[in-house]
């Protein structure tokens, strides 16, 4: 069953479709089964994988409007080692056609459920808002990864986008959670960037992951040749902080693992069987 994370933050150009792109393509390259959707008209994850946005015969825009599955718009790209959802400036138009309908916002979680097996990560790119587009992806998502750039207004904002987690979280999606807070476009150099930085892990403590993507020309340019960091240029700084961030991603999912296998052991051994009726198994915190 995939994990499914979806990158977001409506706060436009702070690196949701370079971190989409790129860990996708960090993941597929440890022969993780990863899709990345494109749930932003702009289209920009599309094209950076290579895929071309206007000649679309499927799209996610398809998909929502329910005039296809989601296996029939995947594209299975032969130069990366993910497949992509693609998405377009259809998804403005899916978008309007959305809001009248009744059940909006679980078109995308419905969408997904039969494919869900296929694929061990799924990462949703959301546009810059906080639209029937990205709530459709927070129904859909088992946790969210906000990437954040240290600047002076990095932190506006962050409560609208909290809110909205929470207020999905308590009604229809109790399963969400907060995956990780993720420091992009990193200038060490600059002091402003290590104050916002020790902020945002002080707020989120261990949700902040360790690994930081520095700003990278590399990462800029790798997108207007269809291409992840990591076929562009390999041993640049950003294919490397991107790389890590997989791994550090994997580590966390087996420790969690491990916990949760410790702590149905430990349950099992002090109820000697199953949780009973209405008693909790897990808890779930934002
Ligand atoms: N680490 C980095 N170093 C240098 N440039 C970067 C880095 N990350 C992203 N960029 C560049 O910054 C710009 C914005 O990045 P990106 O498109 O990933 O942000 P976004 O949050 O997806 O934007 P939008 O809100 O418009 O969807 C792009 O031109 C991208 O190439
Ligand atoms: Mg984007």
């Amino acid at each position: 069953m995939a994990k499914i994370i979806a990158i977001a933050n409506q706060k436009g150009g702070v690196g949701k479709t370079t971190t989409a792109i790129n860990l996708c393509a960090a993941l597929g390259e440890t022969r993780r089964k990863v899709l990345l959707i494109d749930l932003d008209p702009q289209g920009n994850a599309t094209t950076g994988s290579g895929v071309e946005k206007e000649s679309l015969e499927l799209s996610i825009c398809d998909v929502l409007l329910g005039d296809c599955s989601s296996a029939d718009a995947i594209v299975k790209p032969e130069h990366i080692q993910y497949h992509v959802l693609p998405g377009n400036a259809d998804l403005t138009a899916a978008e309007v056609q959305l809001m009248s309908e009744n059940g909006r916002e679980r078109r995308l979680s419905e969408a997904l459920s039969s494919i869900a097996d296929d694929y061990e990560y799924i990462y949703i790119d959301c546009p810059p808002a906080l639209n029937v587009l990205t709530l459709n992806a927070f129904v859909a998502a088992d946790g969210v990864l906000i990437p954040m750039q240290c600047e002076y207004y990095a932190l506006e904002g962050l409560s609208s986008l909290l809110r909205t987690i929470r207020q999905v979280q308590s009604s229809v999606n109790t399963k969400l959670r907060i995956e990780g807070i993720l420091r992009t476009m990193f200038d060490g150099r600059n002091k402003l960037g290590h104050e916002v930085s020790n902020q945002l892990i002080e707020h989120f403590e261990s949700k902040v992951y360790r690994t930081v993507i520095p700003r990278n020309i590399r990462l800029a340019e790798a997108p207007s040749f269809g291409k992840p960091i990591v076929y562009y240029d390999k041993s640049s700084r950003g294919s490397i902080a991107y790389l890590a961030l997989a791994g550090e991603i994997i580590r966390r999912e087996v420790s969690r693992q491990v916990a949760s296998a410790q702590e149905e052991k430990t349950a099992e051994s002090t109820t000697g069987g199953a949780p009973a009726a209405g008693e909790p198994v897990s808890t779930t915190t934002v």
